[in-house]
Order: C-alpha cells, then structure tokens, then sequence
C-alpha cells in the first residue's frame, strides 16, 4: 500500500495500530515455539571437564540414561552450570536428567541436578547415581529472566560426573533464550584513581645476599616527574633521583634502614625501606607478570620487551609489579609448528641455546633491568619441557650458571618428563629441587626459586627447605578457572607453612584477557565475571600467594587494571608476616579468610560462592575478634 505523503498523524498512528494489530495475531496463530538447549551456542557453558557436548555426552558417545537413549539434548561434566537468559519470554522448561551410561567410574558417579528461575528453586533431582532412571523436568517459567542449570558433585568430587540434560527445551513466545557466562554484573570500578601527590607503595622490606648486584625500584603513585631521595643510604648502593631505581652492590650482611622521599608539586611522601642483607631473599610474595597465560608458545623476546615497559607505563610497577618472567618456549625444541622454534638444543659446549625469537638474552635481561624491574626464566628438570622443548636434564649446572651469567633474577623449575627418567617415589619428588636449589644458592646473584610440581610429595612440607621460595600447590588453574574458589581454598589448606622467603602458590591470577588453557588460544577476555575478578585478587592477596599476572598486557583495560593495582588490596598480600590468611566457614558456600597484619590489624575477607546475592552476617567472634574495631574497605579506600 503506498501511503500519501501528507497523511495526518492521527491517520498514521491509526494505520499503524492495525498493521502491528495483525502481526500480533499472526504470532499467537503460530503458537509458542520450543527451542532445544542442544541448538544454542554451548560456548558459555561452565564445567568441571571437558567441553559441553551437542547431542551427545560429555565423552562424545550418545546420550544414554539406565539404558535410555536420546537423540537430543547437552553433555556435561560436573560441576556444570549453565545460564540461561530467557528475555521473560519463556513458559516451560523440560528435560530428562541423569547420569550418563558411559560414566567411567560408577562407583564416584553422582551428581544432584537443580534448576533456579531468578534465584528460586524450581527443581531439585537428589543424588542420582549411574544407572538410575532419569528424571523428568517440567517447570513453569513463565516471567522469568535467567535461569540456571546446575549440575553438582553430590559432594563426593566431581570424578566420573557425565550429566545429561536430555531432551532440554524451551517453550517461549518471543526471544530464544541465549545460553550466557552469568546474568548481566557492571563492571565497577572500586580503585579509586591514585592521587597526584606522590605515595610510595610495596614491603617495608627487602631481602638480598651480601655481594650481589642489588636492584630496587621505589614503588610510587603520583603525577611524573617526582624527585626521589634516599637517606641513610649503603655506600654500595646509588639512587637515581629522577625515576627512584636503586642500584647497586647489596652491602655487608645487616640491616639496613633506609628513609624513602618522594615530592612533586601536589606534595611529598616519605617512608622506611629495611634492606635485609642475609642469608633469605623474597621477603615477601614475588609480585609481577608471567607470560603463559597471554602468549603460551608465541612469546618472543619482541613481547617479553613489551610487557616490560607497559608494566611502568601502566602504572603496575608503580604498585609493586616487579618481575617480567618468561615461560616455557624460549629454547629450541626437536619438533614444532613454528619452525623458527626448531633448532639445535645446545652449543657444543652443552650450553642451552634459545630460539630464534631470544637473539640476545642478556640484552633481554638488561633492557629489563634498566627499568627498574627484574627478569625470570623457566625450565624443566626432565630431558623436555611441558612444552616439548630442551630441558635440563644433566645439564643443571651449566643451566643454573647460564640462567645467572644472563642476567636472570627468577627461575621456574617445572617437572614434566622428569617422570620418565626418575622412580616415582618420594625422594624423587625432591631430588631435582635439592639440586637446583643449591646451585641457584651458588650463583653470584639472587635468584628466586619457584618450584612448579603440582603439590606432589606435598611439596609445602619441604619446599623451603630445598631453597625453594614458592611452590605451586596444585595443577595448572588455567584449566578450573571455573573453580577458583576450590583453588584457593585447597591452596589455603597449606597456611601453616606459609612464612617470609615461603609461599604457597596456586597459579597465576588470570583476569582481563587470557588465552584458553586447552588449546593455548590467542587471548580474550576471561570467562569470569568481574565479582570474580576481584574475588580472585582478594584471596590471592590474603594468601600471601606469589602475585603473577597472566593475561595479555597489550590489552589491560581499565578494568583489570583497577583490580590489579590497588595498593591497600596489594599490601594486604605483601604484609611482612607473610601469614596466609585462616578459613571461617559461615554457611552454605559462604565463608571469610582472616589474616593477622604486622601492625596488629587483621585482613578479613567475606565471600559468597554461590551463584546469587547474599545476605552474609559475620559477628567479630566468629573471627577471632572481640571489642569496637575500625573498619576500612580496602577495594575502595
Ligand atoms: C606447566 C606449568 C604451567 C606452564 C606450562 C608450560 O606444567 O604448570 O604453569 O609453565 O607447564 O609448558
């Protein structure tokens, strides 16, 4: 129909009216329309292993219930959780639910499957074991926004825990539902912006090995130029005044108190750095930056250069961020997609020879030193790495020494293939951290020794004593990002061997942009929600965690940036009783940490795991507190 060009608006208005009057009736004639979960986008889908599975179980055989096939439905793993948005459009959800017929283990496998419509519970299976029958879903849910699919352990670990959601559907008028991470959260920001003025950050101690080169660069806030200055001095140490980096040899053993000044028009700052020159070093949890997780086999020292100046210009090295560590990948290996990777694993001398991306490693390294921060390295006592590249397998000496004539102030000794040439018995365990321990001991310079094998042998029991510093407690995170929570407080279970120069280390904190784990994707922003991220950095810091960011520097958005480099939250972690913070439970999937300080306060944080809001009532003796406190929020000063 052509409508006249003058119509009046009454007109248009009443002609409008009638066409959306028919198109309603159109819809209502085609009725509801039913949408199967297994034809959504299945990305967002959380789980415990695996991938989630079209049409399928989570092992990629076809849905079978006690004997029951399926033609259609979603496979997972548990601890599954599925967000559902449904727009308010939605009336029914159905679906059969039960273990899968291909669980491996029927003894572990047991899951409770539970629906919530907008934080009610509108379906609760029990604990359903392998073999039982499946249980029918048919909900009214009608008005509702989001809903959740839960898939849980049934509290006996999520071993063997296939989950089926057979014939899942939707019935809807309007919108299909989407399958998404987590209901809409904004993404606040609680840092607030450091003021002008200068304040200087970081430990009120610093730990160095008399003789050594010393290197220290002032962590300070405040609008550039600022004019530092140091009283009180060692001799064998320099200030350069114009970017406040301490240079120099680390004085004969003693302590030594040093007064910190930092002006520039909007004020001043001042404060006491204790030089510890002794036998520890890493008095407090090593804070900086670790490739991995942003690069995997992509790094090249082009990055590595990169990641170093964003750590001053960002202002992370203003907050504390001082190592720029490589990973794994930096050698040659026997075989690899990047052929630039490819090469001969040692000179004749049996020296270690990186690849063609590391021209010049003690260029790296200076270029690193001369801003300040301090550079780390990687390898594996097996005969490859994680990654299939040379380790160091008879050749620890030379390694260590190379390692140290380079110029590196950190290392990470990782296990893979040490497996394969040692007994799998518990000195064994030990064996390669005794002797690259000891020989990091020998070298004309402080190098932090990170032991990375997983807890084995429980590894916090004599991590320090084989001169490690920090030990990963457990696998990589990158692959139970979903688990964060579960992390941290099996890390947390270690406390009581957490001390100054002896850290428990659960993994890397992956916020901001991260590549997936499984296939070393290319990065994108992470998975977690940003109450996640700043859950993730508060137990981090109250367990006196080494704080190594993960994520690609190229792309630190504000966002991550705020949750990274708040300096009362980072101080929390950097308190020089190194204690790792007490686990109070307060209810289901609620719990507090607290953690003694060494101005006699204490840190506590309050968190709830669960998947909605809640109301959570801590009382100071639950804590171990008693009396009228002060209370600062430290996310927002
Ligand atoms: C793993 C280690 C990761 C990373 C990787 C490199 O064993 O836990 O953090 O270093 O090796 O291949």
């Amino acid at each position: 129909m052509r409508l006249p060009a003058r119509l009046s608006h009454p007109l248009r208005t009443a002609l409008c009216t009638v066409l959306s009057t028919a198109l309603a009736a159109t819809a209502a004639a085609q009725g509801p329309t039913t949408t199967c979960l297994a034809d959504l986008d299945l990305a967002l889908i959380r789980q415990g292993w695996g991938s989630p599975q079209k049409d399928r179980a989570v092992t990629g055989r076809p849905l079978a219930i006690a004997g029951a096939g399926f033609a259609r439905g979603i496979g997972t793993h548990g601890k599954a959780r599925i967000w559902l948005a449904l727009h308010g459009a939605a009336q029914r959800f159905r679906a059969t639910v039960g273990v899968d017929d291909g669980a491996t283990d029927p003894a572990r496998a047991s899951i409770t499957f539970t629906v919530f419509g907008d934080g009610r519970r509108l379906f609760d299976s029990g604990v359903l074991r392998r073999g039982d029958p499946g249980k029918a879903i048919d909900v009214d849910v009608t008005g509702i926004q989001h809903l959740l699919l839960l898939a849980g352990d049934a509290g006996d670990g999520n071993d063997s825990d296939h989950a089926d959601w057979a014939e899942a559907t939707i019935v809807h008028i309007g919108p299909a539902p989407r399958v998404v991470a987590a209901p809409d959260e904004p993404a606040e920001l609680l840092t607030p912006p450091p003021p002008l003025a200068p304040r200087i950050h970081g430990p009120a101690l610093t730990g160095c090995r008399p003789g050594h080169p010393f290197l220290y660069r002032i962590p300070t806030t405040g609008e550039r130029p600022i004019a530092f200055a140091a009283e009180q001095l060692p001799a064998s140490i320099a200030l350069d005044a114009t970017n406040g980096i301490l240079r120099g040899t680390v004085p004969p053993a003693g302590t030594y108190r040093v007064t910190l000044r930092a002006r520039n028009p909007h004020g001043e700052d001042q404060r006491t750095l204790r030089i510890v020159a002794g036998d520890q070093i890493a008095l407090t949890p090593p804070m900086g930056w670790n490739h991995w997780y942003a690069h995997y086999d992509r790094i090249t020292d082009e990055l590595m250069r990169h990641a170093a100046d964003t750590m001053v210009a960002s202002g992370m090295a203003d907050v504390g961020y001082q190592y720029v560590n490589i990973d794994d990948c930096w050698m040659n290996a026997a075989k690899h997609r990047d052929e630039r990777r490819v090469g001969p694993l040692r000179d004749g001398n049996g020296d270690i020879l990186p690849n063609a991306y590391f021209p010049d490693m003690p260029a790296l390294t200076a270029y690193i030193h001369a801003r300040g921060l301090k550079a780390g390295i990687y390898t594996s006592p097996g005969p490859t790495t994680c990654g299939g590249f040379a380790g160091t397998w008879q050749h620890e000496a030379a390694d260590a020494a190379r390692f140290a004539a380079w110029g590196f102030d950190f290392l990470k000794y990782d296990w893979c293939s040490y497996g394969s040439v040692a007994q799998k018995e518990r000195a064994t365990h030990r064996e390669p951290y005794r002797v690259m321990g000891r020989l990091l001991q020998q070298q004309p310079r402080d190098i932090v020794f990170n032991l990375c094998q997983y807890g084995m042998g429980d590894v916090w029991e004599w991590g320090a004593e084989v001169g490690g510093h920090c030990w990963r407690t457990a696998g990589d995170l990158g692959f139970e990002l979903d688990r964060i929570f579960e992390v941290a407080l099996a890390n947390a279970r270690h406390r009581e061997w957490s001390k100054p120069g002896a850290y428990n280390d659960p993994d890397y904190v992956q916020i901001g942009w991260i590549g997936e784990a499984r296939t070393n994707g290319e990065p994108r922003p992470c998975g977690l929600t940003p109450n996640e991220q700043y859950s993730f950095m508060s137990l981090w810091c109250l367990m006196a965690a080494p704080l190594f960011y993960s994520g690609d520097l190229r792309q630190l958005d504000p966002f991550t940036h705020n949750v990274l480099c708040n300096p009362e939250v980072i101080a929390i972690d950097q308190d020089e009783l190194c204690q790792s913070a007490r686990v109070v439970e307060l209810g289901e999937d609620r719990f507090a940490m607290v953690k003694d300080l060494v101005d006699g306060g204490q840190a506590v944080g309050v968190f709830n795991r669960g998947e909605f809001p809640a109301q959570v009532e801590v009382v100071w003796a639950k804590l171990g507190l008693a009396g009228p406190m002060v209370v600062r929020d430290l996310w927002r000063q």
